[in-house]
This record gives C-alpha cells, sequence and structure tokens, in this order.
C-alpha cells in the first residue's frame, strides 16, 4: 500500500535572543516556500516581545498560511521571572535556557495531532536543550550557527584550543605573545588569541561562564547535520568542511537576503524586532545625499558606559557628517541616556537617534554609506550584503573576530587605532571625529565601498538558483524530504 508523502516537518528552536531569533525566523520561512511545514518555538518572553499583543503569532500564521507557507508558533516559559534581565544576565539566561528540554518534549508532544510528524530538530547555535528533545524524539538535530564559518570553527573546537593552550587567555599576555592560532580544521586564516570570543577572557577554566561554553561547545559537535548562516565565497569553500564530523556542513546565507530580494514567494514579513522599529528615519534618509549618512548601531545586547557615549556623541558631531544613530533604551549599562548637553539642539537635522530602526531597509537606502557597527554577526554580513563598509567597534563574544576579518581579510572595514591595544580604552571625541571622516570622506572609505560592493554581489549570487548557498539548501531540503518520505514507507 503507497501512502501519500506529507511535507518534512522542521522545528526550529531559536536561542531566545534578537540575533538569533532573525536569521531563524528568515530560515524558517525559506524552509516553508520549499513545502516544508514549520513548528517555531519561542520562549513565552520572546513571544510578548516580537508579537506585541497576544494572539498575533497565530494572525502572522494565518496570513503564511493564506501565502501557502505553513508556520506554526508555539511558546514555552523559560523558567525566570518577568523583571530578570534576560540576555543582560547572559550567564543565568544560559542556564535557564538549558533546561527547556523536557518542556519542550510535552509541548511537541501535547500539540503533535496539529502537524506532520516531525522530520528534523533544528536549532541555533547554543541551545543544548535541543540535543535532549531531539534524543527523547529520536530526531535528527540540525545545528544552525548563527556566526560565520571561523567562528563556528572556534566554538566547535574549544576542546583543542583548551589543551593547546590557547584559552582560557590573558589579553595581555596574548597580545604580547602574538601566538598565531593554526591547528583549527577548516583552512581558515590563521587566528589570534584575541579573536578568540571573549567569554575565553578569565583567569582560569573553572570560571563558570568558561565552563558553560565548554559545555555548550561540546553539544554542538552532536549534531547530525550542520548549516551557516554564511555563504562559500565569503571563507572559501573548504572552511564549512572543519565544521564537520563525519555530517553535511554547508553554508546557506545570508538567510535573510532572499526574501529581501523578494526571491521567495512570501510577501508577509514577520516582525522578530524586541524593540519598535522607527520607521520615520526611513523619510528623513530620503532627505539625505547618496551614500552622505552614517548609520551607528551596536546590536541588541553589548552596552556602553555614559563617558564612552558622550565622546562617540561628541565625536559625531566634530565629523560634521549626517548620521542615524540607534540608542537602545538599555545601551547605557542599563542607566536612561543622558547625551552631552546641547548636543541635539546643535546637531539639528544633520543627525537623528533612534530606539530601534529597521536596520535591512536603513543599510539598503541609497543615502547610507558607512556603517559604525559591534560587528555582532548579524549586523556584519547584513552590512556586507547590502553593500556597506564598516566601522568596527567589536565588544563582546567573537564580534573581535569579525572585525578583524572585515578589516584584514575582505578589507571592507576599518577601525579604532586606540583600541588595538587596549579594547578597554576611551574612543576619544577626535578619534571618532578622524575616523569617520576617513570612511565617510576619504579615499580609504571609497577603496572600502568598491570592496564591498564585491562581496554584495557574491552574497546575491550566492543565494539566486544556481549560486552556493541555493545549491546547499537544496541539498539540505531534498536531505530532509527524502527523510519524511522514508517515514511513510
Ligand atoms: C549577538 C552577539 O552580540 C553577536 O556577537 C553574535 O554574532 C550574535 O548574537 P547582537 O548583539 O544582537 O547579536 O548583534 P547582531 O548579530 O548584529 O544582531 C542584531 C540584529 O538586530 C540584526 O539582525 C539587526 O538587523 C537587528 N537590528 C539591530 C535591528 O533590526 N534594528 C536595530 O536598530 C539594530
Amino acid at each position: 500500500m503507497t501512502s501519500i508523502p506529507r511535507p518534512p516537518h522542521a522545528v526550529v528552536v531559536p536561542f531566545p535572543s534578537q540575533g538569533h531569533v532573525n536569521p531563524l525566523m528568515h530560515f524558517a520561512k525559506l524552509l516553508a516556500a520549499r513545502g516544508f511545514f514549520v513548528t517555531f518555538i519561542n520562549t513565552d518572553w520572546m513571544e510578548q516581545r516580537i508579537f506585541k499583543t497576544p494572539n498575533d503569532s497565530a494572525a502572522v500564521s494565518n496570513q503564511l498560511q493564506e501565502q501557502g507557507l505553513q508556520i506554526r508558533f508555539l511558546a514555552l516559559p523559560d523558567g525566570l521571572p518577568p523583571d530578570h534581565g534576560r540576555v543582560q544576565a547572559i550567564y543565568e539566561y544560559f542556564q535557564a535556557t538549558q533546561k527547556l528540554g523536557p518542556a519542550m518534549v510535552r509541548l511537541l508532544q501535547s500539540t503533535a495531532n496539529e502537524a506532520p510528524p516531525i522530520t528534523c530538530i533544528v536549532s541555533s547555535c547554543f541551545m543544548s536543550c535541543t540535543h535532549q528533545l531531539a534524543t527523547s524524539l529520536v530526531l535528527p538535530r540540525v545545528v544552525f550557527w548563527t556566526f560565520c564559518t571561523s567562528a563556528a570553527i572556534v566554538f566547535a573546537n574549544c576542546r583543542m584550543l583548551l589543551e593547546k593552550g590557547y584559552i582560557p587567555i590573558n589579553v595581555k599576555e596574548a597580545r604580547r605573545a602574538e601566538n598565531l592560532i593554526t591547528c583549527l580544521p577548516g583552512m581558515i586564516p590563521p587566528l589570534r588569541q584575541t579573536d578568540l570570543p571573549t567569554a575565553f577572557r578569565v583567569e582560569d577554566t573553572a570560571d563558570s561562564t568558561f565552563q558553560l561554553m565548554m559545555y555548550e561547545s561540546e553539544i554542538q559537535n552532536k549534531a547530525d547535520y550542520v548549516l551557516i548562516n554564511a555563504f562559500e565565497e565569503l571563507e572559501g569553500p573548504e572552511a564549512a568542511e572543519g565544521l564537520s564530523k563525519g555530517y553535511p556542513a554547508l553554508p546557506i546565507g545570508p538567510v535573510f537576503l532572499p526574501d529581501f530580494l523578494q526571491a521567495t514567494k512570501s510577501s508577509v514579513s514577520v516582525a522578530t524586532s524586541l524593540w519598535e522599529e522607527d520607521l520615520d528615519c526611513l523619510q528623513w534618509l530620503q532627505t539625505k545625499a547618496p551614500s552622505s549618512v552614517l548609520y551607528v548601531s551596536f546590536g541588541s545586547i553589548v552596552v556602553m558606559s555614559m563617558e564612552q557615549l558622550h565622546e562617540l556623541a561628541l565625536g559625531l558631531e566634530a565629523s560634521e557628517q549626517p548620521f542615524l544613530w540607534v540608542l537602545r533604551p538599555d545601551i547605557s549599562e542599563g542607566k536612561a541616556t543622558v547625551l552631552p548637553e546641547g548636543f541635539r539642539e546643535r546637531i539639528g537635522e544633520r543627525g537623528r537617534i533612534v530606539q530601534w530602526a529597521p536596520q535591512l531597509k536603513v543599510l539598503s537606502h541609497p543615502s547610507v554609506g558607512g556603517f559604525l557597527t559591534h560587528n555582532g554577526w548579524n549586523s556584519t554580513l547584513e552590512s556586507i550584503s547590502l553593500g556597506v563598509p564598516m566601522i568596527g567597534w567589536p565588544l563582546w563574544a567573537e564580534q573581535f573576530l569579525n572585525g578583524r576579518f572585515c578589516k584584514e581579510i575582505w578589507r571592507i572595514g576599518m577601525d579604532f587605532e586606540s583600541r588595538v591595544e587596549d579594547e578597554n580604552a576611551l574612543v576619544s571625541r577626535e578619534e571618532v571625529e578622524k575616523v569617520v571622516r576617513a570612511m565617510m570622506e576619504g579615499p580609504q572609505g571609497k577603496e572600502l565601498r568598491k570592496n564591498v560592493a564585491r562581496l554584495k554581489e557574491a552574497a546575491t549570487k550566492a543565494v539566486m538558483p544556481g549560486g552556493s548557498s541555493y545549491r546547499n539548501l537544496d541539498k539540505f531540503t531534498s536531505d530532509m524530504t527524502a527523510r519524511a518520505n522514508s517515514q511513510f514507507e
């Protein structure tokens, strides 16, 4: 007896933060556009922040359904009190997510009759609870790296880095020693210890965050399949092989780009922003000359001292360049940001300050000519894909690696000299002015703009039919479809 094939069903589980929910939602839409049924699991906290009103997720699901895209949203409590800082208390947050496995099993079991049988669990990196989930349900687990391939290789090889003495890192000594790391797989460029994630900058291995990272790293290696939000042309076709431990490891990014280029059939945009986007800034951008505006944003997590924010403000002012600056309500170490006296009046229409921007629309706006960024991977990849050169101001996690690659390997970025010696040094207003002018007015900025235009073209080609990421996604979807079909034989 032949049975009717049912669509493959992917359960997609992001780590509950902006930098993971964004790419995984784009990925979910890509899968749905290829005929998958997708269950997207948020925490209640995340769901309330991104969908704003109760039942909105059901409404979005219905809109997607009308376009032939099947994505249902499920949510579960993260076990933390409502007023918990979440990503601002990252260690506790990780600990809370690590306990979510059993609740996820129950959630999927209790809603099993609403969906086809599950084919695979796709989780962003650092959601070790999904290993438990996949094991309990006897399903393959796909790890989706929200970092570039080289950073993912670093995270996946913590044990080796520890054994060879590269971590934990004493930053001062590491800088003096200039010990290049060439033992990592995947033919990635030699790394400096200071390129490694900041979680390893601790005094000894007993440090709880260090231990947590080691544990998460081990669990990532227990994947059955690996996907990366990067594209082969960026780090070389061999890089991703460094992530394979006998299973496929495929770069399929930038995952936001097909939807952005409207190369998928969906026109429903699924909101994922944790803060309300200020759309008026797009009108403001309209009033500015081509490539004249510096976009300034530090992503969703990192914070800065008030003193540094003041120097930045005064440097932007002194640069005389138009700027659009995202000042997240919690950027100033949780306190309300107070800008230098008279700053807003003096800046007038030349500068615009918002709490949260529609970043993709901003970066793709013809008036934007540079991005002062913390080099979070999403921001970096978005800037590359939309052709905007960067001034790097990495602060945390794997941002130092991204910043260095932008400057030295892809030659699409610059940085602040004072931070090369000491990333905690206060960047003076004079230095901000100098670097911003170099990016926006000088020959160096022009050169970087040319280089990034080439990478933009490569990213676009990668996600279009026949491109490397498109083919890799084809391979993943056909492998999972074959698995789904075999479930019915
Ligand atoms: C975190 C880590 O900081 C980063 O190092 C890691 O690579 C991913 O996780 P985050 O700080 O949120 O990420 O930065 P980033 O990866 O750049 O993601 C921010 C996302 O928010 C981007 O997709 C960006 O488009 C979006 N964004 C940011 C907005 O939509 N509006 C804004 O105003 C700012």
